[in-house]
């Protein structure tokens, strides 16, 4: 054993492990139960196996070249004996001690399969939590294992092939016959390598297989899953899955797997951050400007002009189409520098109330902190009120920017009235009776 870096052993777990027989696998298990679909051409037209035998020397079953030209981010891979005679760097008493620790992410998950009931427990948990777990269907996950132990960590030497910085974490998990964590995808790479005991794995490398989720668990889990491959892994097998493979391990008798994963931002995290980066470093001068202006013909519109000079001030958005940034920019500069915003009024108007009271020649009156603009589209317009963005007839929108009370001397049409409607019920404009009877 390396250096721990203090985690406590818990008894909960050792009082359990053996205590359970594991199911013996059936030979249905062992091969894939369909030929892989390949969902990316490979240069040299061979069908890739899914499924290779790794050495000390290959953990990959090949060179890393080889497995990041055919493999990586594009198709899962089955490694058996990717670490022949593996020992697990940690026992499960150590992973539930880790569990217990203050600032652990800790995670205890049991499944009801009478009920098709999940339950999740959020560690750190105290020590008695692992005297209660059922017989079976149940699993702990701890992650970022890695940084509490030495041995764990010292797995990360077999990944140099990849840059360090991709590395998320290493989790492991620690489950009893049956336990798992239901049917899902991951959106980043993984490794899942066994470390003790066995674990059946499903896999679906349909690249067409439905991705919706099921809303009763508040695990992100599958509502369908129909496996294209099934294996039985057993320790130092690995299992390697691109982003997006719905998967589904299920341990049989006592298990421990270890999660090698490798995610990587998404594209909003990137442009969040990057926006922050580069607000940060920006002199309050630089400013969106118009020197170039001539008299607005349409009161709110943001024109062509307008969304030019924004494309100007924002370099980096260059490769924004103009209706998006025109959807941002709209929304954006309805908030800007708005004090106050109009609350929604406490009981909706009706559509029936609503006609009774434009036939009763009643005028709409904007709310004062109702910032307006608009743009045209394709068809009509988009009208931006306060942050808020409405599909709007543009002379309906351009009227509504123009004046602070509208008057109607005609019934508006199905749509106008859809779209005040919905500005009276959201307090953007308020209804003043008429007199007309
Ligand atoms: C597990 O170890 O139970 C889950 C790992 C995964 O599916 O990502
Ligand atoms: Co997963």
């Amino acid at each position: 054993m390396g250096v721990r870096l203090g985690l406590a052993r818990c008894r909960g777990i050792a009082d359990k492990v053996g205590s359970h027989q594991g199911i013996a696998p059936t030979k249905a298990w062992l091969a894939p139960t369909t030929m892989p679909r390949m969902a990316i051409q490979n240069p040299t037209r061979k069908p890739l196996p899914i499924e290779v035998r790794g050495s000390a020397s290959q953990p990959l079953g090949m060179s890393a070249t080889q497995f990041l030209r055919d493999y990586w981010q594009k198709r899962p891979l089955l490694i058996r004996n990717a670490f022949p005679d593996f020992q697990a760097p940690i026992e499960p008493d150590d992973l539930a001690g880790l569990a217990c620790e203050e600032g652990a992410l800790a995670r205890l998950i049991i499944h009801d399969e009478k009920r098709d009931r999940w339950t999740v427990k959020n560690g750190p948990f105290e020590e008695a939590e692992f005297g209660k777990t059922p017989k079976r269907d149940w699993t702990l996950l701890v992650q970022d294992v890695d940084k509490w132990d030495a041995d764990v960590a010292a797995l990360l030497d077999h990944f140099t092939f990849l840059p360090s910085w991709r590395l998320d974490d290493i989790m492991i998990s620690y489950a009893e016959d049956g336990g798992g964590v239901g049917a899902h995808v991951d959106q980043y790479d993984v490794f899942l390598l066994q470390g003790i005991g066995e674990r059946h794995w499903a896999i679906s490398d349909d690249p067409d297989a439905p991705l919706d989720f099921r809303n009763d668990v508040e695990l992100k889990q599958l509502q369908v899953f129909e496996p294209t491959h099934e294996w039985l892994l057993g320790p130092g097998d690995m299992l390697y899955l691109p982003p997006g493979v719905p998967h589904d391990g299920v341990a049989i008798g006592n298990c421990m797997t270890i999660s090698i994963g490798m995610r990587a931002p998404s594209q909003a995290e990137l442009t969040g951050d990057l926006a922050d980066f580069l607000a940060e470093r920006m002199p309050e001068e630089l400013r969106y400007a118009d020197p170039d202006l001539v008299p607005a013909k349409r009161a709110g519109e943001i024109d062509t002009a307008a969304l030019n000079r924004l494309r100007q001030a924002l370099p980096f958005a260059a490769a924004l189409d103009r209706d998006l940034l025109a959807d941002w920019f709209g929304r954006f500069i309805t908030r800007y520098r708005n004090a106050q915003v109009a609350a929604a009024p406490p009981k909706a108007t009706t559509e029936a109330a609503f006609d009774k009271a434009l036939d009763g020649g009643a005028t709409l009156v904007r709310h004062p902190y109702a910032r307006i603009a608009w743009v045209k589209g394709k068809k009509e317009a988009t009208l931006f009120v306060s942050g808020n963005a409405y599909e709007c007839p543009a002379a309906l929108a351009e009227r509504l920017a123009a004046e602070r009370e509208l008057a109607f001397d005609r019934r508006p049409s199905a749509v106008e009235k859809q779209v005040l409607l919905t500005l009276v019920n959201d307090g953007q404009l308020g209804v003043r009776k008429g007199r007309r009877r």
